[in-house]
């Protein structure tokens, strides 16, 4: 059955897109080979599965790129920068992404890889576009600039247990009876549940009109970060109040988000500064490409409440995720 299915690369395996995604291709009978930077890290995570490839390879290590991209077809590129400990690094991170890319496409190049699809950022391009969002979107075009057909899949905030945006919400609710915001919890979002990504993700391998594509994806509710928070707290029954300042900058709001979340400081920093900019799908083509099921966030939320419940035995939790780096 595996025969006449395209042979995919999977980089960012061991995160919080591709941990699931690579469970679905397996589980679909794709013949997948993942790119790890650490194979033990990857197979404590994961375990061994029949039919599946581990080759390590780092994306700011060109000279390790070609072993994994020979006699692939298709890749998919889950992968970002954030993170690390110093405050260089912190900053550093579009330089670092961009790199990556660079390189990426250098390989797919020379090893003929015909298909890429990446999970990039919603947001306008313009002056008032955050660093994070905008490296996003840089990504996206510096790997559809080569010989691959590039499907950019543009999403707003990914909700799943383990994932930042998720992790962030949960620890805030949880821990924080009243919560003092910046203006940015007015703006609008469109989240969409990590199930419908993989959805997505999957469908682009299947739908070859999907080639070439830039395709935005949300979830069926368009709505405020202080809505989200509702939710959250509708969903676990929590009395919690909201304070707007106009005051609170985003580097004011990540330290003390840093205090009560296990979301590195590295990766609260960039996603904060781009709660100013709205996500929210310009063009819906996916849903007539792919049409799946777009779950509601506050079925989303309690997914994910279940997901978290169950503990790393099931999924690697947010700690594993981002302690284990
Ligand atoms: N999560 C969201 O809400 C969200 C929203 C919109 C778009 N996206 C996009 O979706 C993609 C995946 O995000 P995610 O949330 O799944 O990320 P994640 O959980 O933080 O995982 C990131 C992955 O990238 C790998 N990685 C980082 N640097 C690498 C390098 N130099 N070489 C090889 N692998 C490297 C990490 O591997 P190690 O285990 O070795 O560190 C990890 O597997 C990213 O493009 C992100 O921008 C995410």
């Amino acid at each position: 059955m595996s025969d006449n299915r395209p042979k995919v690369l999977l980089t960012g395996a061991t995160g919080f897109i591709g941990g699931r995604l690579l469970r679905v291709l397996a589980a679909e009978g794709f013949p997948v080979r993942c790119l790890v930077r650490s194979a033990e890290r990857f197979r404590k995570a994961v375990g061994e599965r029949p039919g599946m490839e581990v080759v390590e390879g780092d994306l700011l290590r060109p000279e390790t790129l070609r072993r994994a991209l020979e006699g692939m077809d298709a890749a998919f590129y889950l992968v970002h920068s954030m993170g690390g400990r110093s405050m260089w690094e912190i900053e550093s991170f579009v330089e670092r992404d961009a790199r990556a890319a660079e390189n990426f496409v250098r390989a797919a190049d020379e090893t003929g890889l015909s298909r890429i699809v990446y999970v990039g950022g919603l947001g306008e391009m313009g002056g008032n576009l955050s660093k994070h969002l905008a490296s996003r979107q840089h990504v996206g075009e510096i790997l559809a600039s080569g010989h691959a057909a590039a499907t950019v899949l543009r999403a707003a905030n990914i909700i799943g247990a383990g994932g930042a945006p998720f992790e962030m919400l949960r620890h805030l609710a949880e821990k924080l009876p009243v919560m003092v915001c910046p203006r940015w919890v007015e703006t609008l979002a469109q989240p969409i549940a990590v199930q419908n990504v993989v959805e997505y993700c999957v469908g682009c391998l299947n739908v070859p009109e999907t080639a070439g594509q830039n395709l935005d994806i949300g979830g069926p509710d368009i709505l405020s970060y202080r809505s989200l928070m509702e939710i959250y707290c509708r969903v676990r029954g929590l009395r919690r109040i909201i304070i707007t300042v106009p005051v609170l900058t985003p580097r004011l709001s990540s330290y003390w988000i840093n205090l009560v979340t296990p979301v590195p400081a590295g990766v609260v920093m960039p996603l904060l500064e781009g709660l100013k900019n709205e996500v929210v799908c310009r063009d819906n083509r996916i849903r007539e490409l792919i049409p799946i099921r777009l779950i509601p966030m506050e079925e989303a939320i309690c997914t994910a409440l279940v997901e978290s419940a169950e503990g790393p035995g099931k999924l690697p939790s947010v700690q594993a995720c981002f302690l284990a780096r």
